[in-house]
């Protein structure tokens, strides 16, 4: 037997109400329905978790009456996430709330129906004018937002232990990629074997990608994923042999490794770089490892690759009322200061004080004004859920067989298969 939504809906309500009164809770039902936010993100720990709970505490104080409920499923990107997210919306079980990547992952989520149009209440929240132009455009979909953007994060950024560095004698940032090769010699070397310190598939793809905008430079790099420049051109041949050369200094277990285990070879010596986006300062922060230094990825010049975590109403969303209230917290001026101070990562908001802010996201935020901006395909600013994971795969196979031709091949086909134009 088939129901429709609302009779779930409503046999859940039922179901809870029951609980609630059986158990004498009093934080589910009543008259209202559930008082409860369950909040699904993949923030399940250190730097991404000091953010989530710093926009909680905002939301404890905007949304008196209304309780948090911790819905994060861990694993960098999503990795996990994205999958048990996937089944819940499928059977109509969706959380209050979930993280989404404002670029082609939400258009995800607005094709497949999902989620709610929240127009209206951009206006009554004065949202139009807070965020920029440009990433208004981003998540506007005929005419319509879907989502209330949290922060901007930067993907090419290249993570260092300075101490490495400094035993290598490397004083300065490499210029170009030759520098930077020329300073992986420099620290093995000095006996660390692996000094480029990587993870499993969506971390690779991140490293290819800052490879690729050297390479190709920013306007090519962003035709990639609008259909304007072909995955077949030689330029992208020659990014999958810089990115070959580069994995010689990278540690032979990435794929088995998360980014945080990635950036514990870095805290612990064992690697002197990493390119990862900037949550990881706010990571590095978290776990007291102050010896850290940074760079934007060699050859990028004043590209800053951007992308943007945001939060959404499902459609079915059990506790609307409250879920609206986090929605503005989400986009306030508080709750941006709350999340981004602790996340690494620089507000969505225009009106931001940067002294507010520790050292690394100053700098980021003045990057942010004068730079050239490209989407990131690993967080979704770029591609699509299912170019996403044809990419990631097409990574864990070279990982092991280093196949230039192979690489190439399967990114053109996954291209062919998920651009939109
Ligand atoms: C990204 C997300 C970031 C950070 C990162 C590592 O996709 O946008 O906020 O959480 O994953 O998990």
């Amino acid at each position: 037997m088939r129901m429709s939504r609302r009779a779930v809906v409503a046999l859940v309500g039922v179901a809870a109400l029951l609980t609630a009164s059986a158990c004498g809770s009093d934080d589910d039902g009543g008259e209202g329905g559930s008082t409860k936010v369950e909040v699904f993100t993949w923030w399940a720990d250190g730097g991404e978790k000091a953010g989530l709970d710093g926009l909680v505490t905002q939301f404890g104080t905007d949304c008196a009456g209304q309780t948090f409920e911790n819905g994060a499923v861990a694993g960098g990107a999503g990795a996990n996430a994205k999958t048990v997210l996937a089944s819940r919306l499928q059977q109509n079980t969706p959380p209050d709330t979930f993280q989404a990547h404002a670029g082609a992952e939400l258009l995800d989520y607005i094709d497949a129906g999902q989620i709610e149009d929240i127009s209206a209440d951009y206006d009554s929240w004065g949202l139009k004018q807070a965020f920029p132009a440009g990433l208004i455009g981003n998540l506007t979909v005929d005419g319509k937002i879907y989502s209330v953007p949290a922060n901007i994060h930067r993907a090419n950024v290249v993570w260092t232990n300075k101490k490495v560095l400094a035993d290598a004698g490397i004083t300065e940032a490499p210029k170009d990629l030759a520098a930077f090769l020329a300073d992986l010699d420099k620290v093995k070397a000095k006996g660390i074997a692996t000094p480029l310190a990587l993870g499993k598939d969506w971390t690779q793809l991140m490293l290819f990608e800052s490879v690729l905008i050297t390479d190709l430079g920013p306007e090519k790099f962003t035709g990639l994923w609008n259909g304007t420049t072909d995955w077949n051109d030689p330029l992208v041949g020659k990014a999958i042999n810089d990115f070959k050369q580069l994995l010689t200094y990278a540690n032979t277990d990435r794929d088995a490794l998360d980014w945080t285990d990635a950036e514990k070879l870095v805290m612990d010596g064992k690697a002197g770089y990493q390119l990862m986006g900037d949550w990881e300062a706010a990571d590095l922060d978290a776990k007291g490892f102050k010896d850290y230094g940074w760079f934007t990825f060699p050859g990028n010049g004043t590209t800053f690759q951007w992308l943007a975590d945001s939060f959404v109403l499902p459609k079915g969303a059990p506790n609307v009322e409250g879920t609206k209230c986090w929605l503005k917290t989400v986009g306030s001026a508080a709750g941006q200061k709350a999340f981004n101070t602790r996340k690494g990562s620089i507000p969505a908001r225009t009106d931001a004080t940067p002294a507010d802010y520790p050292q690394y996201q100053q700098a980021a935020m003045a990057d942010w004004k004068s730079a050239t901006q490209v989407p990131s395909c690993a967080h979704g600013s770029a591609c699509s859920q299912g170019w996403q994971n044809a990419a990631n795969s097409a990574f864990g196979a070279f990982s092991t067989n280093q196949d230039v031709a192979a690489l190439q091949k399967a990114l053109v086909a996954a291209a062919g298969q998920f651009v939109k134009k």
